[in-house]
């Protein structure tokens, strides 16, 4: 039997058009342009109008996907959509997107595992291709993190934009992928830690829409370690060392945690990709709108290694070793 490796064949990203600044958001909120820059970086975010809604934002970033890698409807043979803010408890938003973009056969489905989903997704994704189950994947990342916010929190709500990102991953023959293409992803949750970050509701919960709630410092402790080894465990299982990573693609909560790994890895700031400051934590969609731009960009070029990680409620966490 042929196996296959999972080429990262295109990416592409969507913000909605709306940028709320610190200062505007200090205008209605006990907050400062100050205090957010200094403890998280961020200086502004996205906010979704009501029609950019999760399957409207992951339809434009698909798009821009399959543009990027040559590809039509007809190669999709799997929608993987990360998200913790569907449209609707069902259909899956995946489908959704399916019918969007005019895809008229093969399978989705939404994945929750907050803002490590991405990671997850590119995980389940790569097994897919992998097993010979699919040849043509979308993986999507979307959000609407502004839906849920609890606004008389300064702690949380200053901290979350939306957007969405997508890759489209194809299978190809281990024999004609070189050394190209998703070399290993690595997940992990502890359940036991749900508590730390979490939505305080859901459409199954009478009267409770929900709204988002974190213990900030016990994430940021368990996000630098977790992260750390997360990190390790990819070089290792690859039987590379730190200096081979060309390009970090970290989930963007904190410039302060993106930093840190930055400096573990013995990085050059420039070889950090940051959004972080722009877009805020876009939640499953931080990583691949992150890893979007610094493809559109030109930054990342065909044989670099780039390293993906994240970390989110649940816990969740993981990483993804890409060579380009
Ligand atoms: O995406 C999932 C992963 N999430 C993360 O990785 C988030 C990890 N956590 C963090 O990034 C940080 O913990 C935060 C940015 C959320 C908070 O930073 P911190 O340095 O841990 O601040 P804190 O929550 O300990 O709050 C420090 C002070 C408090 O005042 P007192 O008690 O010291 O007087 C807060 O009341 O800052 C106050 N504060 C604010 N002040 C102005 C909290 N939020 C705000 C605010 N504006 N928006």
């Amino acid at each position: 039997m042929m196996s296959f490796r999972s080429i990262l064949a295109g990416t592409g990203g969507y913000l909605p058009e709306r940028i709320v600044t610190n200062d505007e958001l200090s205008r209605t909120i006990d907050t400062s342009d100050d205090w957010i820059r200094e403890r998280t970086g961020i200086r502004q975010r996205h906010f979704a109008a009501t029609h950019e809604t999760t399957a409207f934002m992951g339809v434009a970033a698909a798009r821009q996907a399959l543009n990027a890698a040559g590809a039509t409807a007809a190669d999709v043979d799997a929608i993987l959509l990360a998200t913790s803010t569907p449209d609707q408890a069902f259909p899956a938003t995946a489908l959704r997107i399916q019918a969007a973009l005019g895809v008229t056969r093969g399978f989705g489905f939404d994945l929750s595992a907050a803002c490590a989903g991405f990671i997850y997704a590119l995980s389940m994704a790569d097994s897919l291709i992998k097993s010979g189950q699919a040849r043509g994947v979308l993986v999507i990342g979307s959000e609407v993190y502004s839906r849920i916010l609890n606004w008389q929190d300064r702690g949380t709500c200053v901290l979350f934009g939306d957007g969405a990102g997508a890759v489209f991953l194809r299978a190809v023959p281990v024999s004609e992928a070189g050394d190209k293409g998703v070399l290993s992803t690595h997940i992990h949750a502890q359940g036991t830690l749900g508590d730390i970050l979490y939505v305080d509701g859901a459409v199954g919960q009478p009267d409770k829409p929900g709204h988002l709630v974190m213990n900030g410092r016990e994430v940021f402790r368990h996000a630098v370690t977790r992260l750390a080894e997360a990190v390790d465990e990819a070089l290792s299982a690859n039987g590379l060392t730190r200096a081979d990573v060309d390009w970090l693609v970290p989930h963007q909560a904190n410039l302060r945690i993106i930093d840190g790994m930055g400096r573990k890895l013995n990085l050059p700031p420039e070889r950090v990709v940051i959004t972080v400051d722009r877009h805020a934590n876009t939640s499953a969609a931080s990583v691949p709108l992150a890893l979007a731009e610094a493809c559109t960009d030109g930054r990342v070029k065909p044989g670099d290694l780039v390293l993906l990680e994240a970390l989110g409620g649940g816990l969740t966490w993981g990483s993804a070793l890409v060579r380009f």
